[in-house]
Parts: structure tokens; C-alpha cells; sequence
């Protein structure tokens, strides 16, 4: 084989290898940020709820719709960590991979909770609603606790 052909399929070779790979690793970029902008709207409408609590807003009648959202988008935390998804920006801890039955789990309580909020809110009782809120932010939590990186080894604090 002339040295000019065998260098062509050499290149050929190696874009036909590291393709899919890149493919791959674009792909996922993009569920980390997604599901980093799905977690950011449940922050926003936890603290719209925490506002009209501690505030007193007359919104109280708002709290079932941001409640409702956060028991939506809990049903998509299981979809938006495929396997794959642990390196690059990110705060997900390997932790969900090797126990994914929990932190299922913990998204699950996460539904209920603001499922619940729902229904509390409809009774008006401010006190059994900040109760009921204050389970949803320890859903959160939990879950936070297990499989969310701490603030300082953030992706956020990377230069
Ligand atoms: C089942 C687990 C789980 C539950 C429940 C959960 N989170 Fe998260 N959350 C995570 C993980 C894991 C990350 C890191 C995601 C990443 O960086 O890829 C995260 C990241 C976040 C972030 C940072 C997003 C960013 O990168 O800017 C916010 C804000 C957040 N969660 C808010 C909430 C709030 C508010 C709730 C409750 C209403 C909640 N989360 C419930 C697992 C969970």
C-alpha cells in the first residue's frame, strides 16, 4: 500500500473511533445541563413557596401550582441521570449509579411530599402548609445529603 493511502485510511480509522465517542460525550453534556435546569426551576419554586409563607404574600392561592410543579418534574429525576452521566459539570456523586434503587427512592419522596403539599394547600391551614413544606425541603435534602456533591466540590467552584 502507498505510503499516502495507508496515511488516509490511518485518518479514516481514527475518525471513524473517536466519533461516536465524541458523539456520546456532547450528548451528555447536554442531559447534565438539562437536568441541572430542571433542578434550578424546583429551587425557584421552593423558594416562590418560602416567600409567600414567610412573607405573607397574597399568593397563598399560587402555592398548589408551584407545588404541583415539584411533584411533576420529581417524576422526571429517575429518567435524567442515565449511566454515563457522572463526569464533566456535574454534582451528581457516583453514589446514584451504585445505589439507584435509593435514589429512585428518594425522588419518589420527593413526589409525595409535594403531592401532599397540594392537598394541604387546599385546606388554607398556613401552619399544616409550612409543615407540609417543610417535609418537601426535607426531601430534598435527603437526597442532596446522598448524592449531591458538596458546595465545595462543586463544578461550581471549578476555575
Ligand atoms: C432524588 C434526588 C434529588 C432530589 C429529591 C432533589 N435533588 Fe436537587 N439535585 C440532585 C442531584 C444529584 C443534583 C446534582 C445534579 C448535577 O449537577 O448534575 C441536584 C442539584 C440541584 C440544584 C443545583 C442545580 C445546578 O447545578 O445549578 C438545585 C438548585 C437543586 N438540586 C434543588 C432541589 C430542590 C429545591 C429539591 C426539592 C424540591 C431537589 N433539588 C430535590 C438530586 C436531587
Amino acid at each position: 500500500m502507498k505510503p499516502a493511502r495507508a496515511l488516509h485510511l490511518l485518518g479514516l480509522m481514527a475518525l471513524v473511533l473517536t466519533f461516536p465517542f465524541a458523539a456520546f460525550a456532547q450528548e451528555n453534556t447536554a442531559v447534565i445541563k438539562y437536568r441541572q435546569d430542571v433542578m434550578r426551576s424546583q429551587g425557584a419554586h421552593s423558594a416562590a413557596i418560602k416567600e409567600i409563607i414567610t412573607s405573607k404574600l397574597p399568593y397563598g392561592d399560587q402555592i398548589a401550582a408551584h407545588a404541583k410543579s415539584l411533584a411533576d418534574t420529581a417524576n422526571m429525576i429517575a429518567e435524567i441521570f442515565p449511566e454515563g452521566t457522572d463526569k464533566g459539570k456535574t454534582d451528581a456523586m457516583p453514589a446514584i449509579w451504585n445505589d439507584m434503587a435509593k435514589f429512585k427512592a428518594g425522588a419518589e419522596a420527593l413526589n409525595k411530599a409535594a403531592t401532599k403539599l397540594v392537598q394541604v394547600v387546599s385546606s388554607g391551614d398556613m401552619k399544616a402548609i409550612d409543615t407540609q413544606y417543610k417535609a418537601v425541603g426535607k426531601a430534598c435534602g435527603d437526597c442532596h445529603k446522598s448524592f449531591r456533591k458538596d458546595k465545595k466540590d462543586s463544578y461550581k467552584e471549578m476555575k
